[in-house]
């Protein structure tokens, strides 16, 4: 849905609601990763994009010390919590916002009562970061209101906090990052131990397509889990032969090749992900700046066969959707995007090739699994950012 008209659909909802127009109108894009798979909880680096699908929340703060909050999309569902406490989690949409007040009050910010009601574009489950945007979303709307004044990346931090200890979701902090800090035209190498970011022009002949394999990422939370865990031990085992390192991002290709032998065959997959796709990250960088786009979608390539092989987190279905990608001329690289195990596909391919992918992807998909991808060009977005403010 074009951005106007979602402006105007949650303000329009939210007059309807309250009766008053809100003061505020956030837009938190959801996100696609082109490069750099599971290595932000290992230190390492990541080439996000911020999409222009997104959650839309409209806003007005209140005197009373309360958030009464409205889902449109849920069917009109509603939570009203104190904010002056801790609220309990439900188990449900609301522990999203609920978990940002609670990250907000574990650093001693009272935020202020708020009416608020949203609207999301991003799909749910489909590995593009729908709750990053919207703890993102309701993160910005209470720094603003309260005018606790935190930066972009605080505010990241602040909601990767709240998913991994208030809603329990052990995530890195990619998707928060590039919720908050997404610059529109441009991928964003990040460096997930030091927070620093640099963004790079996505070449305008360029275009980012995504194919929803519409299968729902059940295995995930606990195989995340699991890699997190063998990764652990790759950095425990390694150590005896490397002291020095923190993570597997301190890990190189040659202490692989020099090491590896001593690790469980597992252990050694797992690192070698993780270890060859940080060069990969870096390669991708070189590539973007310099147009190479032949050689940014080799990487794409190599880094999905990294996680099929090494991994593991691919399923047949995102396979056979990265295989049609690729047999397309004009489509430079496709992988999975997301934790894996379902969810959606990126494609870097020339603006021409558009239709004839989006044709093949369904073509392929509907004769393997009888199902249709949902399948659809994206325009690198800015993060978080106000749509609109009422002149008061
Ligand atoms: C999920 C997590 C991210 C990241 C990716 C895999 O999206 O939320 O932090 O680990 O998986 O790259």
């Amino acid at each position: 849905m074009a951005k106007i008209s979602m402006y105007r659909k949650v303000a329009q909802a939210f007059y309807a609601r309250f009766g008053s127009p809100p003061q505020l109108i956030v837009r938190s894009p959801g996100r696609v990763n082109l490069l750099g798979g599971h290595t932000d909880y290992n230190d390492g680096l990541v080439m996000p994009v911020a999409v222009d699908r997104a959650v839309w929340l409209a806003v007005s703060p209140v005197d009373a010390p309360e958030a009464m909050l409205h889902a449109v999309d849920m069917g009109g569902a509603e939570s009203t919590f104190a904010v002056d406490r801790i609220p309990a989690a439900v188990g449900g949409w609301s522990d999203y916002p609920m978990a940002v007040l609670w990250a907000f009050l574990e650093r001693g910010l009272q935020p202020v009562g708020i009416n608020a009601l949203f609207s999301s574009t991003v799909p749910v489950g489909a590995g593009m970061s729908s709750s990053a945007a919207l703890e993102l979303a309701f993160a910005y709307a209470w720094d603003h209101l309260s005018g606790f004044g935190l930066t972009r990346e605080t505010l990241a931090q602040l909601c990767q906090q709240a998913e991994n200890e208030y809603v329990g979701v052990n995530c890195g902090i990619m998707d928060q990052m590039i919720a908050a800090c997404g610059k529109a035209g441009h991928a964003m190498l990040l460096d997930t131990r030091t927070l620093e970011y640099h963004h790079f022009p996505v070449p305008p002949q360029a275009a980012i397509v995504v194919a929803d394999s519409q299968v729902r990422r059940t295995l995930a939370h606990s195989e995340y889990n699991a890699r997190r865990v063998e990764c652990e031990q790759a950095v425990r085992l390694l150590r005896e032969y490397l002291p020095d390192i923190a993570s597997l991002r301190d890990v190189r290709p040659q202490d692989l090749e020099q090491y590896g032998a001593y690790l469980p065959e597992k252990i050694l997959q797992r690192a070698r992900h993780v270890v060859t796709e940080n060069v990969r990250v870096v390669r991708m960088a070189q590539a973007l700046h310099a147009g190479n786009l032949e050689l940014a979608g080799q990487l794409i390539g190599a880094g999905h066969r990294s996680l099929r092989d090494d991994y593991e987190v691919s399923i047949p279905e995102l396979d056979t959707l990265v295989a049609a990608a690729q047999e397309v001329p004009g489509c430079y690289g496709a992988r999975l995007t997301g934790a894996g195990f379902g969810g959606c596909i990126v494609a870097l391919v020339h603006k021409d090739a558009v239709v004839s992918l989006a044709a093949h992807l369904k073509e392929v998909y509907q004769a393997h699994f009888d199902l249709t991808p949902d399948v659809y060009v994206t325009q690198p977005a800015d993060g978080v950012s106000v749509a609109a403010q009422a002149v008061s």
